[in-house]
């Protein structure tokens, strides 16, 4: 028993891979809110050496790393003094995702984010993954290496951490389908011709929640639900079919499960990523977070409707892909990162996205193998078709 207090009052070691990004910068608020319950492996950024820097001489990491090599200079003399040690590459962002930490915050934004999250699970860690980009790009693989090395994935999307609260995972016969909402973004009114003309500006200003491009305009084209959907089907081990959306415009409830004795469990919340976040660092006990309360009586109405597949397409897409299995959702996944960002690049339209996405899945044909030179391959190949389709500027 005293053995167990020791155990439970001990600091827990944290990485947080892409500390730099929206779901990184909350998850270190957290931890900078609890001194002494944590202490911080490694932390990892992409490019953005000043920031990073600041967070490890407030955070005092053993590692800091970013993955773009040119900015090594930037982050070494940043550190100058700090006692943190500075590293930089893919392979460094591996090596960080690697060091001895119990608990792991995977928020690299895309499938960059696949090898470090890998190997983290690998080592067996408790992995809190935002990064939901891999799941779909290489679902099978992630579940199984999860299964084989004892790993425990806790789901950091609002709506999967809303769902694994509500899941009965012991009787699991009792589940009928889960119910995942989406707010349906920014655009969620616009007509189809609306939509045409639509702007990078306005497709990152998010109605609720407060996030990175990325994943702000896959909330605008829904795209964020199709990987979602993909993510669930993983997570919860359940088909296609027994995963439905819902739209629900003011992001309260987050997700719900529905039973074969017709209850239906919901999770309600204030659109802030510290609360799934705080469930994924306590987990398994509940951890004070800051988010806002809950206060019905204040909102006064929830509202719901049906997704619309005509004007947002990219959700079919997601379905389809997900139907058709083997290596089809790594195709969309990339597809769909090289069109989001050929569309921040101010190069395509908004409705390119989907057209684009949908093109290199007819063109694509990316096998059904299951290794990570399979999914890495079929990745490459869907990029390089997609990047054709990418008009020069
Ligand atoms: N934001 C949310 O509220 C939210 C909610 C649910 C799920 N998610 C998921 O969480 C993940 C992160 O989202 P986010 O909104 O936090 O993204 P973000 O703000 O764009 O941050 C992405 C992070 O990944 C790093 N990164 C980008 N490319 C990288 C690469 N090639 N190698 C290594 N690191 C790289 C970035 O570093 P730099 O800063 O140096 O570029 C940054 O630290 C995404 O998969 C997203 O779908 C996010």
């Amino acid at each position: 028993m005293d053995a167990m207090k020791a155990t439970l009052s001990e600091p827990r070691r944290v990485t947080v891979l892409g500390s730099t990004g929206s779901v990184g910068a909350n998850t270190l608020d957290l931890l900078e809110r609890n001194p002494g319950s944590y202490l911080v492996e490694a932390l990892t950024a992409n490019s953005n050496a000043t920031l990073l820097a600041e967070q490890a001489r407030r955070l005092k990491p053993r590692l800091a790393v970013v993955a773009d090599e040119r900015q090594y200079p930037a982050l070494k003399s940043a550190l100058a003094g700090s006692g943190v040690e500075a590293a930089a590459g893919p392979e460094a962002v591996v090596e960080a995702a690697l060091r001895p930490s119990d608990w792991v915050m995977a928020a690299i934004v895309g499938a960059a984010g696949l090898r470090p999250t890998l190997a983290a699970v690998r080592r067996g860690a408790v992995v809190a993954l935002a990064n939901k980009e891999c799941l779909v790009s290489a679902g099978r693989l992630m579940m199984r290496e999860v299964g084989a090395a004892g790993a425990t994935l806790l789901p950091v999307d609002s709506e999967h951490s809303a769902i694994f609260q509500c899941f009965d995972f012991e009787r699991r016969e009792g589940v009928e389908k889960i119910i995942l909402t989406a707010s349906g973004g920014p655009f969620r009114t616009f007509s189809a011709v609306q939509m045409e003309s639509v702007t990078p500006a306005q497709a990152v200003r998010h109605p609720n929640w407060s996030m990175g491009a990325k994943i702000s305009v896959d909330s605008a084209t829904m795209m964020n639900k199709g990987l979602e959907l993909i993510e669930a089907h993983h997570l919860f081990d359940l088909p296609s079919e027994r995963i439905e959306i819902l739209v629900h415009p003011q992001s309260v409830v987050h997700s719900l499960v529905a039973y074969v004795d017709g209850s239906v469990l919901a999770h309600l919340g204030t659109p802030d990523m510290r609360t799934p976040i705080a469930y994924a660092l306590g987990w398994p006990r509940r951890m004070h977070a800051p988010s806002a309360r809950l206060n019905l009586a204040e909102i006064g109405q929830l509202s719901f409707e049906a997704p619309d597949f005509e004007r947002f397409p990219a959700l079919r897409l997601a379905r389809e892909a997900l139907g058709e299995g083997g290596l089809a959702p790594t195709v969309l996944n990339a597809a769909n990162e090289v069109a989001v960002q050929a569309f921040l690049d101010g190069a395509i339209a908004f409705t390119s996205i989907a057209r684009i996405v949908e093109k290199v899945l007819g063109l694509a044909s990316p096998g059904r193998g299951e290794s990570l030179e399979d999914i890495a391959s079929a990745d490459q190949a869907a990029r390089q078709i997609a990047s054709g389709l990418v008009p020069c500027r």
